[in-house]
C-alpha cells in the first residue's frame, strides 16, 4: 500500500482490458490492485479494502450481482463503479439500485472514467463518515452505561475479596484455588468490558509517535505471558526480531493492543502446547516501506468456513472469547494506520497472521 494514495481494485478477468487501465490509473496517482475473479476480489476486500472497486459484470466464477452484494456486505465503505458491456446502460441502472455508485460501459473513455472515480470517491467518503458516525452514535450511550453497571459491582467484589484474603486464617489449597478462580473471572469480565469499549470508541486522538516495534512486541509478549501463564510452560517461543528494523509512526497503545490480541489468539490456539514464532522484518517495496510482523502458531488452525467470519464483531469459537480481538486489530491496523492484516490458516496445523505497518503515514493521518 502506498503512502497517501487512494486505492482502487479492478475486478476483471481480461488482462487486455486491465493492463492499460492499470497503467492509466497509476499514472494519475492511484494505487491499483487487480482481481481476476469474484472470490479473489472478496478476499482482497477482506484483507486490504480499497476505496473504489471497478467491477466488471462478467466474472468467471460468480455473477456480477452476487459480487456486488458480497462486496457491500464485507466492506460497506467501498464505492463500486460497475463496468458493463457495450450498450449495458439498463444493467448499469439496475446495479446502481443495488448499491453501486456509478456505471460505465465498455469501451471506456479514460477521461470520463477519471471524472466518475473522483465523484464516486467524494460520495463514498461522505457516506463512510456518516456510517461511522451512525455506528458510534447508536452504540455509544449503551456500552459505557453497561460498562459502568458491570465495573461498579466488580470494584466492590475486588474490595471484598481483599478483605476476605486479609482476614481469613488459616488458608489452605482450597481457599487459594477459590480465590484464584474469582480473580480470573473478575479479570475476564473486566477484559470483556474493556473490549466492548474499545470496539465502540472511535480511534483515540492521541498523537502519532515513532515506535520501535521490536521493543513494543517484547512488552506485549511479556503482558500476554502473564495473561495466559497456564499455557506458557507448554509453548516454546522463538523470536526473530530484525535488529535493523526502522521505526514506524503510530499510536503506541493501539498497536500494542493489537500485538497483545494476536499473540493471545496464537497462545489460546495451542491448549496442548506448540511452537510460537514471532518474526519482524522490513520490506522496502512497495514504497514507503513496511515493517512486517509475523505471528505463526502451530495450534488448532481455523476452519475454512470460519475464515470469512473472523472480522465480524462478536464472532468467537471460544467459550470465553468476546469475538472482538480481531475486529479491534482490523480497526487499529487498517483504518487507523493504513496497514494490512493477512491471516492464513490450516485446520489442525496452525495459523500465520501477518501484519504490515507503513513506516510513514499519509499526511491526512499523521
Ligand atoms: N491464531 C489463531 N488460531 C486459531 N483460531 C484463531 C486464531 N486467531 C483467531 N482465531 C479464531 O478467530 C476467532 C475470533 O478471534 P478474536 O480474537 O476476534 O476473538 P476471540 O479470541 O474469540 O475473543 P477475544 O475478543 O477475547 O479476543 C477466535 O474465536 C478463533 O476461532
Ligand atoms: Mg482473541
Amino acid at each position: 500500500m502506498e503512502e497517501g494514495k487512494r486505492r482502487i481494485l479492478i475486478v476483471d478477468d481480461n488482462p487486455e482490458f486491465t493492463k492499460p487501465l492499470e497503467g492509466f490509473l497509476e499514472l494519475v496517482g492511484f494505487q491499483v490492485s487487480i482481481a481476476r475473479d469474484g472470490h479473489t476480489a472478496l478476499s482482497k476486500l477482506l484483507f486490504d479494502p480499497p476505496e473504489i472497486v471497478l467491477l466488471d459484470l462478467k466474472l468467471p466464477d460468480i455473477s456480477g450481482m452476487e459480487a456486488l452484494e458480497s462486496i457491500k456486505k464485507i466492506e460497506a465503505d467501498v464505492g463500486v463503479i460497475v463496468i458493463t458491456g457495450h450498450g449495458g446502460e439498463q444493467a448499469g441502472v439496475d446495479f446502481m439500485e443495488a448499491g453501486a455508485l456509478d456505471f460505465l460501459s465498455k469501451p471506456i473513455d479514460y477521461g470520463v472514467l477519471r471524472g466518475k472515480i473522483n465523484r464516486t470517491l467524494k460520495t463514498r467518503d461522505a457516506e463512510a463518515r456518516d456510517r461511522q458516525f451512525k455506528r458510534y452514535s447508536s452504540q455509544e450511550p449503551f456500552f459505557p452505561f453497561l460498562a459502568r453497571k458491570i465495573r461498579d459491582p466488580l470494584q466492590a467484589i475486588i474490595g471484598a475479596l481483599g478483605l476476605i484474603q486479609t482476614h481469613s486464617h488459616p488458608k489452605d489449597g482450597f481457599f487459594d484455588q477459590s480465590i484464584r478462580i474469582i480473580e480470573e473471572e473478575i479479570g475476564y469480565l473486566d477484559d470483556f468490558v474493556q473490549g466492548c469499549l474499545d470496539f465502540i470508541h472511535p480511534p483515540t486522538e492521541r498523537l502519532f509517535e515513532e515506535i520501535d516495534v521490536n521493543e513494543l512486541i517484547s512488552f506485549a509478549l511479556e503482558k500476554v505471558s502473564h495473561m495466559v501463564d497456564s499455557l506458557c510452560p507448554k509453548i516454546s517461543i522463538t523470536t526473530r526480531l530484525d535488529p535493523q528494523l526502522p521505526k514506524v509512526r503510530g499510536k503506541y497503545d493501539e498497536i500494542k493492543r493489537t500485538m497483545v490480541n494476536l499473540l493471545r489468539n496464537g497462545f489460546e490456539a495451542m491448549p496442548e502446547g506448540g511452537t510460537f514464532t514471532l518474526t519482524t522484518g522490513f520490506l522496502s517495496d512497495p514504497p514507503p516501506g513496511w515493517v512486517e510482523i509475523v505471528f505463526a502458531d502451530t495450534g488448532t488452525g481455523i476452519k475454512e468456513d470460519d475464515m470469512k467470519k473472523l472480522f465480524i464483531p462478536f464472532f468467537t469459537t471460544k467459550t470465553r472469547g468476546s469475538g472482538l480481538g480481531l475486529v479491534i486489530c482490523k480497526r487499529i491496523i487498517m483504518e487507523g494506520h493504513r496497514g494490512t492484516i493477512q491471516i492464513v490458516s490450516e485446520e489442525g496445523k496452525g495459523t500465520t497472521v501477518t501484519v504490515r505497518l507503513p513506516v510513514t503515514l499519509p499526511s491526512n493521518l499523521a
